[in-house]
């Protein structure tokens, strides 16, 4: 298994040359590819649908990472299923029935992820935990790229990681927002081995590769791009 996965988000990505974004991006060393699916509602912002998921997995072979923005995800599923999701990442503040909801995203044959907003506690991931296979801590407020970090994330991702380590969980535990070289080694610090980063990489000003072997360096080397305070 390896220790870190970074998951750039297409949505800073130039929809233009989408294609050649991602190859750049699997290319550049990429582990998985996140898609940020917003509907207008749950979140303000509005972007793709499983057409776009379905243009993508034409493109690359690497896990399909699919953050579900959503109200009542559980209609979207399937179609998301089909059209090459790897992982279906539903948010807990839309699922009423979230043990029936990560078993829907299994027997579809899809990895079962479990997130939450900065406002959400973390107990409130706890009907859920023991089935997923990935938990996604939010470090920003869902519905755009390019926000601020919330360092009072911080303690939510070091109690989540407790909690899976208490239950003897192996779901990955993924983190979300604002994260570039600087924030990336407080996520590790706090236990999250799997960091989703969208203008970090697609609007890094040496290109796709150099943001992502720069996040990359951050993990191995934390202090190294540290001046001296
Ligand atoms: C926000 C999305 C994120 C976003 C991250 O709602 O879930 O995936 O694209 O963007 P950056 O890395 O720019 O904060
Ligand atoms: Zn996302």
């Amino acid at each position: 298994m390896k220790p870190y996965i970074i998951s750039p988000s297409i949505l800073s990505a130039d929809f233009t040359r989408l294609g050649e974004q991602i190859a750049e991006a699997e290319a550049g060393g990429a582990d998985w590819i996140h898609v940020d699916v917003m509907d207008g509602h749950f979140v303000r912002n509005l972007t793709m649908g499983p057409f776009i998921v379905e243009a993508c997995r034409r493109v690359t072979s690497l896990p399909l990472d699919v953050h579900l923005m959503v109200e009542h995800p559980e209609t979207l599923l399937e179609a998301f299923a089909r059209a090459g999701a790897s992982h279906l990442i539903v948010h807990i503040e839309t699922c009423s029935e979230i043990v029936a909801t990560l078993g829907a995203i299994k027997s579809l044959g899809c990895q079962a992820g479990l997130t939450l907003s900065p406002d959400t506690p973390a107990v409130a991931l706890e009907p859920g935990l023991a089935l997923a296979d990935l938990v996604l801590v939010m470090t920003v407020h869902p519905g755009y790229s390019g926000q601020v970090f919330m360092p009072e994330m911080l303690p939510k991702v070091a109690e989540v990681r407790h909690r899976l380590d208490e239950i003897g969980s192996p779901a990955r535990l993924e983190t979300d927002g604002g994260i570039s070289v600087e924030t990336i080694p407080l996520l590790c610090e706090a236990g999250a081995d799997a960091f989703v980063t969208a203008s970090a990489v697609f609007h890094h000003a040496e290109g796709i590769a150099t943001g992502i072997r720069s996040l990359r360096d951050a993990l191995e080397n934390p202090s190294a791009g540290l001046g001296p305070d």
